[in-house]
């Protein structure tokens, strides 16, 4: 059985506060901070480079967990490790090199993980399963924090779970990523859920650090 976790989205943070702001999620419990990074044309929105992830390492004391919505995420993965990524997810769809990417990050020492666009077939990482430790699923269109959970994830979820079992790869962690709040947790869990990404459901809370420990106390 794989611990269940909590990864908040930092795209919804207070920015100017950002040391605060991480040191309430760990009072709440976070396992892991998420980390977007959009560059413009991978998908239409840009956040921050590795610069910035190594000021939130500097701050945190728990795993990055960096999520890239980058093309040609070949050429900048070693400088999301050097910046202190303890995670890093490329999506299937930004490279036709995905394999040589994956063994890169794999190289590295540090955990390597898949992630698929809403349209995005599973067996697309069919090829790839030996080689990631996660496996993002996304359950929103990619670019912008607040949408609505597109309902058809927990098919999907359901499908990789048994995708996984048939391929004797059980160990990979399976992480959802959009429109994930307090009232529709538990039934993505049900689906078959490790890793929970919330961005709008947690920083838009009245109490932050309360909805992480609800949330918690829901997947446990
Ligand atoms: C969307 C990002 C998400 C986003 C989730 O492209 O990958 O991580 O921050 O935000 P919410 O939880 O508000 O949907
Ligand atoms: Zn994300």
């Amino acid at each position: 059985m794989k611990n269940k976790k909590i990864s908040p989205s930092l795209l919804s943070a207070d920015f100017s506060n950002i040391d605060k702001e991480i040191k309430t999620l760990e009072k709440g419990g976070a396992d892991l901070l998420h980390i977007d990074v959009m560059d413009g044309h991978f998908v239409p929105n840009i956040t921050f480079g590795p610069f910035i992830v190594n000021a939130i390492n500097r701050v945190s004391k728990i795993p990055l967990d960096v999520h890239l919505m980058i093309e040609n995420p070949g050429n900048y993965v070693d400088r999301f490790i050097d910046a202190g990524a303890d995670y890093l997810t490329i999506h299937v769809e930004s490279t036709p090199h995905v394999h040589r990417v994956i063994q890169k990050i794999k190289s590295r020492g540090i955990k390597a993980g898949i992630s698929l666009n809403p349209h995005t077939p599973i067996n697309t990482i069919e090829n790839i399963l030996a080689d990631i430790d996660l496996i993002l699923i996304m359950s929103v269109n990619p670019g912008f924090g607040g949408q609505s959970f597109i309902p058809n994830t927990l098919n999907k979820l359901k499908k990789l779970n048994s995708f996984l079992k048939k391929h004797d790869a059980e160990n990979i962690e399976i992480e959802v990523d959009g429109g994930v709040k307090l009232d529709n947790i538990k039934t993505i869990s049900d689906a078959g859920c490790d890793i929970f990404v919330s961005g709008s459901g947690i920083f838009n809370a009245q109490n932050p650090m309360e909805m992480i420990k609800k949330m918690k106390n829901i997947i446990i």
